[in-house]
């Protein structure tokens, strides 16, 4: 008995402080409700206050009647002590004219007897719109839900439409090239779907019927049309509302980026796939996707291939179109761009090695690039031909590519040592002739070869103490080595 006491005195001391700092109002001062003809199911709304316990009435019922809502708590004093309070009503429209009508619902404080209001109105539905987060979905990706809102005639939005019918179509968007909507999208139950929605609309879908909020899932690449009516006949005035709804594959080209390439030298493309957080090739040739350039002068498509061949100067983009799309304009799809260039110098490098400074016996991996005469690194294709020539007393070639670009080599002993390369000649692609440039590009790179570094085995442990104290200097390009 005494801690229900105490339990009391909190309570009224907290509803009090709450009370003083913030302003308890109901979830929303006005409410809008759709006027439906006699016959039709009345919709609701539910009203709700932060705090407190009150006694609910409406002062015009034949407009939208009032309803408390117990909780179980609640339900048990009803039961025990007759109190007739509650936190929460449901509002249904009543009205039985096609006009606007309001009324005030007031909800009084049992214990306080302060007094809150929300004014309900109920009027005709005007216009309905579909509302959904996205108007692309991506193949593959969980389905989307579609919203539909009514308005009256002033653009007033309404509270809720629970509990009305509609009726919900796929419609083809028409044009060359179209495809069926119904290969595009598909609607799906919610209840079969990983989305919640209200008990009024399970119970529309469990009837075979539909309400204002429909679960659209993604089937095919495309567009289709979504379309939403009222079904009731009394809103045979309220127009139809659609959204045209594109779906696209997840696709993307490798190489993504800009290319540079040579004359006479081609770079082939891949299409990838990607799903639910996996990357999967789609082979190409396929019937859902084709390459396009823009410019058919500068490069040429090889479709057996997926490959673009540089055939003059100049810069042209590739697209990957999906044929399920040729009737709709500027739908986002993946392109990469080809420059097609001159080559003007030759540029080496080293790993691992940021310069080149080496060291006696290690090994090296040597790459030599082509430069296009804006400084931009070439595609290095199989049928390009590049001559590099190291001295054999300096270093031993363990590897080298066919096409001269890449080396593995080993140094063999300390010295200054000059490598040169020459872009000879190129394969043209097809067949076996080798087109030798009268005038070829070349190049050199100075190489020091050092022996390594020979440290005493005290100083070693001199400086692992200082590498205990963490005072190791700064890392160096040489290795230590001691005997
Ligand atoms: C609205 O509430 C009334 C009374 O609680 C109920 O009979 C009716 O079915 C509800 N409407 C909908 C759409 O659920
Ligand atoms: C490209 O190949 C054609 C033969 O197909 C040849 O005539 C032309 O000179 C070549 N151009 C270059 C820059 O390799
Ligand atoms: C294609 O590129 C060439 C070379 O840059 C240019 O002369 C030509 O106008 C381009 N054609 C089109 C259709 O853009
Ligand atoms: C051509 O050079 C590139 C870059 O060094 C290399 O990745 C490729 O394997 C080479 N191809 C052939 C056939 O030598």
């Amino acid at each position: 008995m005494a801690s229900l006491g105490r339990f009391l005195v909190i309570s009224i001391l907290q509803g009090f402080v709450l009370g003083e700092h913030q302003q308890n109002t109901l979830n929303v001062p006005q409410v809008l409700l759709p006027y439906v003809p006699r016959g039709s199911v009345h919709t609701n709304f539910s009203l709700k206050a932060l705090q407190g316990c009150y006694l609910w009435v409406s002062n015009r019922p034949e407009v939208a009647s009032i309803l408390p809502l117990y909780s179980n708590e609640e339900e048990q004093s009803v039961k025990q002590l007759g109190r007739k309070c509650s936190k929460e009503a449901i509002v249904t429209a009543q009205a039985r004219l096609p006009e606007r009508q309001m009324t005030e619902i007031l909800a009084e404080e049992e214990v306080t007897g302060m007094i809150l209001r929300s004014d309900v109105f109920v009027d005709i539905v005007a216009k309905i719109e579909i509302i959904t987060t996205t108007r692309e979905l991506l193949l593959g990706e969980p389905p989307e839900v579609c919203h539909i809102q009514a308005f009256d005639t002033e653009g007033n939005m309404f509270s809720s439409l629970e509990g009305l019918e509609f009726v919900w179509e796929l419609k083809t968007v028409e044009g060359v090239g179209s495809v069926n909507a119904q290969s595009v999208l598909r609607f799906m139950q919610f209840e079969f779907s990983s989305y919640e929605t209200s008990p009024e609309i399970y119970s529309l879908e469990a009837k075979g019927s539909r309400g204002n909020n429909i679960v659209v899932e993604p089937i095919n690449t495309g567009t289709a049309i979504v379309k939403a009516t009222l079904k009731d006949k009394a809103f045979s005035n309220v127009p139809p509302a659609q959204v045209k709804i594109v779906v696209l594959d997840n696709v993307m080209l490798i190489p993504g980026h800009d290319v540079y390439i040579l004359v006479n030298t081609s770079v082939t493309y891949n299409v990838i796939r990607l799903r639910r957080g996996k990357a999967a090739v789609v082979p190409m040739p396929s019937s859902q996707f084709e390459f396009k350039l823009s410019n058919t002068t500068v490069a040429q498509l090889d479709v057996k291939k997926s490959s673009v061949l540089g055939v003059t100067k100049g810069y042209t983009k590739v697209t990957l179109v999906d044929k399920n799309m040729l009737h709709i304009q500027a739908v986002h799809q993946p392109v990469a761009g080809v420059h097609v260039v001159d080559a003007a110098f030759l540029g080496f490098s080293i790993v691992p090695h940021p310069d080149w400074v080496l060291q006696v016996g290690v090994e090296y991996d040597v790459s030599v690039q082509i430069y296009s005469y804006d400084n931009h690194k070439v595609y290095i294709t199989d049928n390009i031909q590049i001559k590099t020539v190291f001295d054999e007393s300096y270093f031993q070639v363990l590897w080298s590519s066919t096409n001269g670009s890449f080396h593995h080599v080993r140094t063999l002993q300390k010295g200054k040592s000059i490598l040169t390369a020459v872009y000879t000649s190129i394969k043209i692609l097809g067949t076996d002739v080798i087109y030798t440039f009268d005038h070829p590009i070349s190049g050199q790179q100075e190489a020091e070869i050092f022996e390594p570094v020979v440290v005493n085995p005290e100083i070693i442990l001199f400086l692992g103490i200082q590498l205990h104290n963490r005072m190791w200097p700064p890392r160096t390009s040489f290795n230590i080595y001691w005997r």
